[in-house]
């Protein structure tokens, strides 16, 4: 494998090849029924005694748009939207993704060979549950790590506007509970591999990574997943739920652009170095992450036997590196892709996603996502 050439590879991931199953699958959530998860916070929390506001104008103006970009989730969504998950997931079980199941369950041997109707029907549904529920989980991940960065960020104007995000994403938890809780059929737990990145940027005393790892790479992949979801969606609550949340998740991403850009531009190679490789670390954790094992294993499947099949499908690829669209033009705009001989460069090219490092960054185009007044989803994603 082309990965091993990189002696760290196994110390960053804690596997040689990217692609190891075995390794992936080892990766599992041993404590279901856990009610609380305590993570050691290492960082200081720092005092500025400089109140200078608009020193950074990009940072103002993001805190100022953010002041009027509120919004309820409790009255400014459609909640009495009736949701019949039989009737969508059926609707979904013609995507190309489940097609492709159901033509491989007519293999001798395929572990989905003896598939009913009913099974594919929960399949969907199950997908779903799961998806949404590490959508919230995520969501607390970025709740805290946001209060995080307002102790820990030096500058008022980052302070500001990160203690709006605190909001921002206390609004995004409580409406995918609610929605998890009212209009589907069961919440999965976090995901082992979404868990290890939330510890890893939680646990690290360094302030920026706690805006690498949250807004560029787990927000950056959020706003690409939410988007996704919503053009393939057929419930219009869910629609304008992940509309409203995308709104801000835009302004989250370019903020962590928009902070880090004059951040790293004092760095050294080797400080760089460290980042590329937790960005690395990020990708991949995000990816194996989307095997979404749970799921399998719930529907009673062998999740050996069905995780090939899942690894080899062409609109899973596709679906995967789309997922990158935002992260890697951010990470070429922050100076990662290309600092140290490209070293990033190369784990995203054999990553697949390279393809979208000319794509416009957050930083530019988040203004396109944002709410016009009065709430009214505006731009390319209404
Ligand atoms: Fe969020
Ligand atoms: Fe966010």
């Amino acid at each position: 494998m082309a990965f091993e050439q990189y002696a760290g590879n196994a110390h960053i991931i804690g596997r040689n090849d990217v692609n190891d199953l075995t390794a992936i699958l080892s990766v599992t959530n041993t404590d279901v029924d856990e009610v609380i998860h305590t993570v050691k916070d290492n960082a200081d929390a720092i005092f500025t005694w400089d109140y200078e506001k608009g020193e950074r104008p990009a940072l103002n103006k993001l805190y100022e748009k953010a002041k009027h970009s509120q919004w309820n989730g409790e009255t400014d969504l459609p909640w009495d939207t009736e949701v019949d998950v039989e009737k969508l997931a059926t609707e979904m079980g013609g995507n190309p993704q489940i097609q492709r199941f159901r033509e491989a369950a007519n293999t001798p041997g395929s572990p989905f060979e003896h598939f009913t109707e009913r099974q594919w029907t929960d399949l969907v549904i199950e997908g779903q549950n799961w998806r949404l529920s590490q959508f919230m989980h995520g969501e607390q991940g970025a709740l805290l790590c946001t209060a995080k960065i307002v102790e820990t960020v030096p500058w008022i104007d980052a302070k500001y506007y990160a203690s709006t995000q605190v909001m921002d994403e206390a609004r995004h938890v409580e409406v995918f509970a609610k929605y998890l809780d009212t209009k589907l059929t069961g919440h999965y737990p976090i995901n082992a591999h979404l868990k290890m990145l939330l510890d890893d940027i939680i646990n690290d005393s360094r302030w920026d990574m706690t805006y690498l790892g949250m807004q560029i790479m787990v927000e950056g992949l959020a706003l690409a997943a939410f988007g996704f979801m919503h053009m393939l969606t057929g419930d219009p609550l869910l629609k304008q739920l992940l509309r409203y949340v995308m709104s801000d998740e835009a302004r989250h991403v370019a903020f962590g652009v928009l902070s880090l850009k004059e951040y790293y531009a004092g760095l050294s190679d080797a400080e760089l170095r460290e980042r590329q490789e937790f960005a690395f670390e990020a990708a991949v954790r995000m990816r194996d992450r989307f095997l979404q094992q749970e799921v399998w294993d719930r529907m009673g499947l062998d999740v050996k036997q069905v995780l090939p099949l899942v690894m080899a499908s062409p609109q899973r690829q596709m679906f995967q590196s789309m997922l990158f669209s935002k992260i890697v033009p951010n990470c070429k705009k922050l100076g990662l892709l290309d600092a140290n001989g490209g070293w990033l460069r190369g784990r995203f090219t054999e990553l697949g996603v390279i393809g979208f490092e000319d794509n416009p960054d957050t930083g530019e185009e988040y203004a396109m996502f944002q709410l016009a007044e009065g709430g009214a989803a505006a731009g390319p994603t209404r």
